[in-house]
């Protein structure tokens, strides 16, 4: 982890990031993505994430950052980064249970849920009474059971992650196997940090999980993220992701996986239980620039850019 400390950049020369959060558009779940030429939208601009190499980052910043800002816009934008991933993977699972995916097609499902790990870590990283005080109060306002269990676009990839697709036990799956472990330990491993007894607001609430989740609640959650439902081309969706990952690279480049709060630093991993997550400490910018690389060549191919 010391070696986290050194300057692999210089910061003072990166880019002072703008910190904007936009809504995030997305098919309602289960949804095909509409034909680009319907909404008028056939260009893919070139983009940051197509060049080769990816910025780096401190992993403890340097410049003192404004706490409620940056993690209120490392939250949401963590979380939009996640639910394009879990849409990108149900195109590839889509309704076919029965239909083991092709080796490219399970190279990029393991690669998303190494991302969404990724993500995990990005949007964990606020100071834990920051985290109860700001971001925990704002969701149980916005309901007292507010869960991760209404989120949509987990809904339909649930089973993946769960293990239970009837492909999951073939040997060719084992990378994507380990891949689903590690994000199930990340989210263990976050939950026990950010909450000390790991406990959900849902679970606080005393209201039972229901699988059957209405869907106000997802509008709730949905509403809360900034995401919107509604036609989206592929090339639209792969402009949203490329968007938001050159976002973060801009964002980690500036203020470093761990920000300087008031001249301290608020470390996620701290000992022998994170080990899973350490390798994602220094990697979170190239796991989710492999990612999202794989998805705009999944979602691109054969609509002529
Ligand atoms: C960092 C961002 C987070 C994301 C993206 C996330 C995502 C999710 C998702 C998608 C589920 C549904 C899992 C399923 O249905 O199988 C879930 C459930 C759950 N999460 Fe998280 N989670 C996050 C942070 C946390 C934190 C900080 C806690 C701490 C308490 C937590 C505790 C739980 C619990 C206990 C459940 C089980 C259902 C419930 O009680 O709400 N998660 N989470």
């Amino acid at each position: 982890m010391n070696a986290g400390r050194e300057l692999r950049t210089g910061p003072s020369q990166a880019h002072i990031p703008e910190l904007q959060l936009r809504p995030l558009f997305l098919p309602p779940p289960g949804q095909e993505f509409a034909p680009a030429a319907d909404l008028g939208d056939d260009t893919m601009e070139d983009d940051a994430t197509t060049e080769p190499g990816v910025p780096e980052y401190n992993v403890f910043g340097v410049h003192p950052v404004e706490a409620e800002r940056v993690f209120w816009y490392r939250w949401i934008l963590g979380h939009q980064i996640s639910f394009a991933l879990w849409r990108a993977m149900y195109d590839i699972i889509g309704d076919r249970r029965d239909q083991m995916p092709s080796p490219p097609e399970l190279e990029s499902l393991a690669a998303c849920i190494d991302a969404y790990s990724a993500m995990l870590l990005y949007s964990s990283t606020v100071p834990r009474a920051h985290y109860h005080s700001h971001i925990r109060h704002r969701m149980m306002l916005q309901h007292p059971a507010f869960s991760g269990t209404w989120a949509p676009d987990y809904r339909p990839v649930r089973r993946l992650f769960r293990g239970r697709l009837p492909w999951q036990g073939d040997p060719s799956c084992e990378a994507l196997g380990a891949a689903v472990t590690r994000n199930a330990e990340a989210h263990e491993y976050i939950a026990g940090h950010l909450v000390l007894n790991g406990r959900s607001l849902l679970q606080q609430s005393g209201q039972a999980a229901n699988l059957t989740v209405l869907r106000d609640k997802e509008e709730l959650y949905d509403n809360f993220f900034l995401t919107v439902r509604r036609p989206v081309s592929r090339i639209e969706f792969v402009r949203h992701l490329r968007e938001r990952a050159a976002e973060v690279s801009a964002e980690l480049a500036h203020n470093g996986l761990y920000p300087n709060v008031d001249g301290h630093h608020h470390p996620v991993v701290t000992g022998p239980s994170g080990a899973v997550l350490i390798t994602f400490v220094p990697s979170v910018l190239r796991i989710l620039d492999r990612a999202t690389r794989l998805v705009a060549g999944q979602q691109l191919q054969g609509v002529g850019v």
